[in-house]
This record gives structure tokens, sequence and C-alpha cells, in this order.
């Protein structure tokens, strides 16, 4: 059974300073909806409707998405304007939502373990809002791809990509043996590595399953690089004492934490998402 997905909502947003002063970076809309709610949906669709925020100082306007606001839908209830609150509704609807704090901002590993109660003792997704990831065409999102997989392996799954160049000191990288077409079972992992001590070019994303063990290994985990608590250390850690799943997902990832991802999610949500005819 898995059910919840863990939102870490915590960081300040910095690159997308002075947008992000006062305004949490996941409420940053690509055309009309905000990140987050892209995230929520990739969850609900792929069965994970408890829906778990770890948040920090400055986040309540997530909180206020995920709510009814009465006045406004009083305002706008029989006109034709309610039309552009059904995605939100859809949302609500059919997801509960839950909201803990993490007070200081010690690494992702750490954000992930302040949602420790919320999650209880079971496994569950990880979504990094964002990450904006783009089913392929008429096919699912990758959360619901990863837990296809889960299903199958009963293991942690974090979901890669093929990145080129220098862009690899940006991210988590995974070395492993290939089990079968864009599967991996993995050997090794570092954080932002330098190009030249990188072991493959097989970058992890912001969308993970993992296994409730993870709670105990990210306590017992160091500060890492940049001094933060990573969650690739405590990944490498249940890799090694049992297994863990590396797993090539089919669609597109926009790196919306970043101008240029942000932008080009912008572009193609509008060309093949908003200007295409309701059906
Ligand atoms: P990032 O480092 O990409 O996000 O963390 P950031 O810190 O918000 O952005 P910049 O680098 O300052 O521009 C990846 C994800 O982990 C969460 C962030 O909210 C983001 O979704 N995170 C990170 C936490 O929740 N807590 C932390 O202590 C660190």
């Amino acid at each position: 059974m898995i059910n919840k997905c863990l939102f870490p909502v915590a960081g300040y947003g910095t690159r997308f300073l002075p947008a992000t002063k006062s305004m949490p970076k996941e409420m940053l809309p690509i055309v009309n909806k905000p990140l987050v709610q892209y995230g929520v949906e990739e969850a609900l669709e792929a069965g994970l409707d408890e829906v778990c925020f770890v948040t920090g100082r400055g986040k309540r306007a997530i909180e206020d998405h995920f709510d009814v606001n009465y006045e406004l839908e009083h305002q706008i209830a029989g006109t034709g304007k309610e039309k552009y609150l059904e995605s939100i509704r859809h949302v609500m609807d059919n997801c509960s939502f839950s909201f803990t704090r993490q007070r200081e901002m010690k690494g992702l590993g750490h954000a992930i373990l302040t949602g420790r109660r919320l999650v209880g003792d079971q496994p569950f997704g990880v979504i990094l809002s964002d990450d904006l990831c783009m089913p392929p065409e008429d096919g699912a999102g990758v959360m619901a791809q990863m837990v296809k997989i889960f299903k199958q392996f009963r293991c942690s799954v974090v979901a890669i990509q093929e990145v080129e160049g220098d862009d690899i000191e940006k991210f988590g990288v995974v070395d492993g043996e290939k089990l079968k077409e864009g599967i991996y079972r993995v050997t090794n992992m570092v954080e932002k590595p330098k190009k030249a001590e990188a072991p493959t070019n097989m970058a992890i994303i912001g969308r993970y399953i993992l296994t409730p063990d993870i709670f105990d290994i990210l306590e017992k985990t160091p500060p890492g690089k940049g001094g933060e608590i990573q969650l690739t250390d405590a990944l490498l850690k249940q890799a090694q004492d049992g297994a863990v799943l590396a797993y090539r997902f089919k669609g597109t990832r926009y790196d919306c934490g970043s101008v240029e991802g942000f932008i080009d999610a912008t572009h193609y949500v509008y060309e093949h998402i908003y200007r295409q005819p309701k059906a």
C-alpha cells in the first residue's frame, strides 16, 4: 500500500529572488497554475492522495492554495469564471493535506526526516515541485511510472535522467547494474560531483519513492556536502544494506528552480496544454 506523498517545500528559492522574498517558490505559476499544484496533480494521478508538506516560514500561501477561499468562491459562483477553479477543486476534493514545519534549513535529507511523523511507517513518494515533470504523450506521469516499479520490486526508487557536460555537477549522480531497460540497481551515489569525478551521467531528479527505513538511516546521517544532511548519502547506505533502484523515467523534466528551466517549462505548457482545446 502506498498512498502518501511528501513535498519538501521549505527551501528559500534564492535563485528566484526578489520574486521569492515573500512568496514561496512553489507558488510561482507556470502559465496559470502554481508549480506545487502540478506536483500534487502528478501525485494524485499515481494514487498518492495523502499529501504531506514540509514547509517553512513564509510558506503559508501553499496552505491557503489547498483550502477554500470563501469570499472569492462566493463572488464568482454561478458565473463563467467558476471554470477557472475546476483544477484546484478537483485536487482539493480528492486529496487530504497535512503540514509540518522544518525549523532550520539543514538540507533535503533533514526536510524528509522532518516529515517522518506525517508519513509514519510506510513507503511514500517524494516530489520536489520545482522539478516539473511532463509525461510522454498519452503516457502516465513520472510518479505513476515509479509506483508501478515500486509495486514490482518493493524497494526505494529514484528517478534519473542522462545529463550531458558540466551540468552533471548540479545533481546527485548514480552508478548501477542494469536490471532491465531503464532500471538499474544502485551501486554508488555521489552528491554534486566534479565532472571528472562523476561515476556516470545518470543524474537523480526530484522524484523518489522511499521505504520507511530511510528515516532511521537519515537520523544517523551526518551533514555532508554543503554542511547539509543529504538524502543522497542516506540512499547510498540504503543501497549498500539492501536495494535501491534508479529508474530512467519517460517524459520531460524542467528544472523550474532555475530561470532557464522555468521559461522552457512555461513555453511548453503554454503551447501543449494551455492552448490545446479541451476535449
Ligand atoms: P533546492 O536547493 O533546489 O531549493 O532544494 P532551494 O533551496 O529552495 O532553492 P535555491 O537553491 O535557494 O534557489 C531542493 C528541494 O528541497 C527543498 C526545497 O524546498 C526544494 O524543493 N528543501 C531543501 C527543503 O525543504 N529543506 C531544505 O533544508 C533544503
